[in-house]
Order: structure tokens, then sequence, then C-alpha cells
């Protein structure tokens, strides 16, 4: 006796096409079963074109939920930090206090006792393209730099100085050098010196060791 030939792939799996948005893991596990049993009994022809529908929908699924999996991957929202947006002194009731998780700022002073000349002049390569080092050394498209640490405030003989530079008023001092070299044009609002500057502190304090050695 011939096998009832299923009217449609709805009967069987329990799913149909316009179903799929609600399919779940457990019509998906029915859908694999489905098509391993039907392998199994060796179906042709019939089963065959049934096996088509099913192995189609099987894949309408893989690709639905691979395209949910997809969302879920990129707008997943990330967990707030529970640090963030803390008002120092305001202390909501109950609320745990949390230490202030702002980077303590370390004097650059402090920071130079453990800088290094020779790192210094691996940064200075940065600078030498405009900036001369040696002792005597000539102005280049900025001026020479022999003798920096302490010096006034554009103050090299013969350079043609900004007035962001020339009308500011004190001497290179390390925390000078510091805010300039971090950000010059924040620093010095309208300088001529066309370097983004060194975001790395380590950098920083480093070049300025290695400018604080140049001094007879
Ligand atoms: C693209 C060229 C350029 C680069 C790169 C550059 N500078 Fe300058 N620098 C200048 C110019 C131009 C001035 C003068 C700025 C002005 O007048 O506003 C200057 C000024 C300075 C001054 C002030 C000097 C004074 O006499 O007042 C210091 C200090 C300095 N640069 C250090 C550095 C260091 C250190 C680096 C590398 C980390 C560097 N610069 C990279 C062009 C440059």
């Amino acid at each position: 006796m011939a096998r009832r030939k299923p009217n449609s792939v709805n009967l069987r799996l329990g799913v149909s096409l316009p179903n799929l948005c609600d399919a779940t893991p457990q019509a998906f596990r029915r859908i694999t079963e489905y098509v391993a049993i039907n392998q199994a009994l060796g179906e042709r022809m019939d089963s065959f074109e049934l096996n088509k529908i099913a192995g189609a929908i099987l894949f309408t699924l893989l690709v639905y939920l691979g395209v949910q999996n997809l969302g879920d991957v990129l707008f997943s929202p990330k967990p707030a930090n529970p640090n963030a947006y803390i008002v120092e002194g305001v202390v909501e009731e109950g609320a745990p206090v949390v230490a202030s998780v702002a980077e303590p700022v370390v004097p650059i002073s402090e920071l130079l006792q453990t800088a290094s000349i020779e790192k210094g002049v691996k940064v200075a390569k940065k600078c030498v393209s405009c900036h001369s080092f040696d002792i005597g050394g000539a102005n280049k498209i900025g001026p020479a730099l022999w003798g920096i640490v302490d010096r006034d405030i554009a103050a090299s003989t013969g350079f043609n100085y900004s007035s962001a530079l020339s009308g500011k008023d004190g001497i290179w001092d390390y925390e000078a050098l510091n805010g300039f070299l971090e950000n010059p044009k924040k620093y010095a609002t309208g300088t001529n010196m066309a370097f983004a500057g060194l975001r790395k502190v380590k950098d920083r304090a480093n070049i300025i060791a290695y400018l604080d050695s140049l001094k007879d």
C-alpha cells in the first residue's frame, strides 16, 4: 500500500512559511529530524521533492536565525560602565560609595625621574625635520632647541615666531614643555608649529629629559 502523500509540508512539520518568524529551536529540530527520517526511509521521488522543500525551509530558517543573531551582534547594548557619570560629592541614597576613577595626574617632574634620555632621542626623530638639537644649531622650520629647557619662550635669535609664542611670557620649564608638546595648538592657539603633539606622557617625559640634557 502506498504511503499517504502529505498534501503540505505544513502537516508534517508543524511550521509554515508565513509562520517562520515564530520558528523556535524545537521547530528547527523537527525539520532536521524530518529530513533525517526521510532519508533513512529511502523514499524516492515524492520524498525527494519533500526533502527539497524541507531543505528550502531549513535554509530560510538558518538565514533567518543568522540574521537575527547578526542583529544581536551588531546592536547588542553593552552594559553600562557602573563608574560612568559619577559626580563627585553626589551620593545617591543607598548607593555604594565608589572611589573616584579619574587617573591620578602625575606631575611631569616626577615622571622625569624615571625618564630615559635614550628613548627621548628616539622620540626626537619626530622633531628633527623642523628642529636642530645640536649645540650652536641653526634655526630651521622651527627654532633651534639647544638649551631650550628654562629658556625664555620665543627667544631663539633670528627666528620669526608667531604671535602665539612671542606673545607668551615665561620660560620653557618642564610643565610648559609638557603642555606645549602634548598639544601645541591647544597650548598656544595660533602657533606655527605644525605638529599634532605627543599624546603619551612617557614620550613627553623622555623627550623633555633629552632636551634637559642639551646644555653646557
Ligand atoms: C613641522 C615642523 C615641526 C615639528 C615636526 C616640530 N616642531 Fe617644534 N616648532 C616648530 C615651529 C615652526 C615652531 C615655532 C612656532 C611658533 O612660532 O608659533 C616650533 C616651536 C617649538 C618650541 C618653542 C621654541 C621656542 O624657542 O620658544 C619647542 C620647545 C618645540 N617646538 C619643540 C618641538 C619638539 C620637542 C618637537 C618634536 C616632538 C617639535 N617641536 C616638532 C616646528 C615644528
